[in-house]
């Protein structure tokens, strides 16, 4: 992963790149720096941990150079230390790197025979230490990277600047996304458009295996082949004002408040609300021929998935498979002819989602995909984009992306429904009602937060905390569970209800807090089985229901009362309790909840 920026500036442009690197930090945190050309020569600045280590360390030892490239880092080759830190660089030659250099053992044995010195554990260094090869024996900046290029496999996004080259930078995409931005008289790249978005909102998007010269006066783009090709400009709208909390104490705190707002915005997107009908755009399949839905997604957006398998098969009777994008892709699983591959994603760069999408497009499958990003990778493409209008997500667990993905996912299983026969206007009109109702009852479950607090002091003490649901309330488990695990470091595993007899219930005793997400609905009675049988073990159960508790017939240690829903809306209303769970636990426990330790919001490696 890691995030890419440069400057080819007018004045110095160290500050920039750290303004830049600064929004792209969800691509990873774990060290950063900076490389400029000083007066010919190459110098960095490079820190361990978050940017503002960066930041002092330019402020004591600072860079002047007008030509810069930026990183910030997680960590893939080598431990994140200040060594490992990118830009790596020799004498010649600088380099940013986001992705995986498959090769780079081979390389380092190569050029270390050649008489390179390697001094990290990265995989970026050999790039370095190639392009410097390349133009030791002769060859100018341009014509070694090219060079370079062609010998490096895996998926990679480089920006590359050189001593002696004021006016020059290399940028190169092969399976990680690159934008590069026009100014006036001056250049940029990054790893996307929001890292630009402060200098300039004229962006040209650089395709699979293109490579790009850049220089102030403009920027020629090549192919995989070596071709000059035109790339078109496009105006971003990605706005420089994201990186702003409000008046919340975290981004994931303002993201878990957006929701109303933002699910609104979704399903505007796919309903007629005056008429209480989905207005689904054309998918560009006969939906009343799609033989199986395959849905593939990594993470969050995976359980977002899950849910709409749920709502696909009931409510379209239509079968649905689904599995993580790192499974699928590499299963070789048949794809039925006259099937809809659909993706789950975020940011729309996942590279275990992308993959999976070339695997499905290459087994003939029609491609939709749910995409937070529309200019993302996944949704350039897509046969079809179905965007959740979220606005950008900078909390690394995902939250109001997670539930914009689940509104787009209940009008999709409705437009199926309705195409399909199984869904008639009546029951389309009491679903989409129920659809435009869920963000007033979020809105009031969000009125009542303080009782997570309290309960987050109880799960802080946990070591261990189950999550239990049934029918498309067991991804909510699994959700909660997730969210809990990522950002508080407690462990957590969501079950499906059911199987708790089959092995966890081993873990149960008096210690172990179960919370049990558990809507009334028709399922209600086989949870509160189950309920029991943690009762009966001396387990302390949360329970989330709209349920009168006395239906549980068991004590409780705490009840979180959700408003009464639908049972197609239930999964957005409980997402809110877990998330809400989550987010006071990491908070009382003081852990990084916006940048949890290890992770990172965009994952463009395998
Ligand atoms: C990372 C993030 C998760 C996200 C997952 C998939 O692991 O930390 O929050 O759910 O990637 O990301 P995507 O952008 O494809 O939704």
């Amino acid at each position: 992963m890691c995030g890419i920026v440069g400057i080819l500036g007018s004045k110095p442009v160290a500050t920039d790149l750290v303004d830049a690197l600064r929004r792209l930090e969800y691509r990873g945190y774990d060290s950063a720096g900076v490389a400029t050309v000083e007066n010919g020569h190459l110098e960095r600045r490079r820190a361990e941990g978050k940017l503002r280590n960066l930041e002092s360390r330019l402020l004591t030892e600072p860079l002047t150079g007008r030509t810069g490239i930026g990183h910030t880092r997680w960590a893939t080759h080598g431990r994140p230390t200040e060594r490992n830190a990118h830009p790596h660089m020799s004498a010649k030659v600088s380099v940013v790197h986001n992705g995986i250099i498959e090769n780079f053992r081979e390389l380092k044995a190569e050029l270390t025979g050649k008489g390179h010195t390697f001094e990290t554990d990265t995989d970026t260094e050999a790039v370095v230490h190639l392009v410097t090869e390349e133009m030791q024996g002769g060859r100018g900046p341009i014509d070694a990277v090219k060079a370079a290029l062609g010998k490096l496999k895996g998926a990679f996004a480089l920006g590359i600047i050189f001593a002696g080259e004021d006016d020059l930078m290399i940028a190169a995409r092969q399976g990680s996304p690159l934008a590069i931005g026009h100014g006036r008289g001056e250049m940029y790249l990054g790893s996307d458009a929001i890292a630009l978005a402060p200098f300039t909102d004229a962006i040209t998007y650089l395709e699979e295996g293109d490579w790009a010269v850049m220089r102030r006066s403009g920027v020629e783009v090549f192919d995989r082949a070596g071709e000059c090709v035109k790339r078109p400009l496009i105006k971003s709208v990605a706005s420089s004002l994201l990186v702003d909390k409000g008046n919340h104490r975290h981004f994931m705190a303002k993201e878990i408040h957006e929701q109303p707002d933002v699910i609104s915005h979704t399903l505007s997107n796919y309903i007629d609300m005056a008429n209480g009908r989905v207005n689904f755009p054309d998918l560009g399949i006969d939906l009343t021929k799609i033989s199986r839905v395959t849905i593939s997604a990594c993470g969050t957006a995976y359980y977002a998935g899950l849910v709409g398998k749920y709502w696909i098969e009931r409510y379209a009777r239509l079968p649905v498979e689904i599995d993580v994008a790192s499974e699928l892709r590499y299963r070789e699983a048949p794809l039925p002819e006259g099937g809809l591959a659909l993706f789950v994603s975020q940011s729309g760069e996942t590279a275990d989602t992308l993959a999976t999408l070339r695997y499905a497009r290459a087994n003939g499958q029609r491609i939709a995909s749910i995409v937070n990003v529309r200019t993302s990778t996944i949704a350039r493409e897509s046969d079809a984009v179905l965007p959740t209008l979220a606005g950008p997500e900078i909390g690394v667990a995902s939250t109001k992306a997670f539930t914009c993905q689940l509104a787009a996912l209940a009008c999709l299983a409705i437009a199926l429904g309705k195409a399909r026969g199984t869904i008639d206007e009546a029951l389309e009109q009491e679903l989409v009602t129920a659809l435009v109702e869920v963000p007033r009852l979020i809105s009031s479950m969000l009125r009542d937060e303080e009782q997570f607090v309290e309960l987050a002091q109880m799960l802080s003490k946990a070591r261990d905390v189950l999550y239990l649901g049934r029918g498309s309330s067991y991804p909510l488990a699994l959700e909660g569970a997730l969210k809990l695990k990522e950002i508080s470091y407690i462990h957590a595993e969501g079950y499906a209800a059911g199987e708790l007899k089959h092995g966890p219930i081993a873990l149960i005793d008096e210690n172990v807090p179960v919370i049990v997400v558990a809507p009334e609905d028709d399922l209600l009675e086989k949870t509160v089985s189950n309920v029991q049988e943690v009762a009966a073990r001396g387990g302390q159960i949360i329970l989330i229901s709209n349920a009168n508790p006395d239906k549980i017939g068991c004590a409780l240690a705490a009840h979180i009362t959700a408003p009464k829903a639908h049972a197609l809306t239930n999964p957005l209303i409980y997402a809110v309790p877990v998330q809400l769970l989550a987010y006071h636990t990491a908070v009382f426990m003081g852990t990084d909840v916006d940048q949890p330790r290890n992770l990172a919001k965009s994952v463009t490696v395998e």
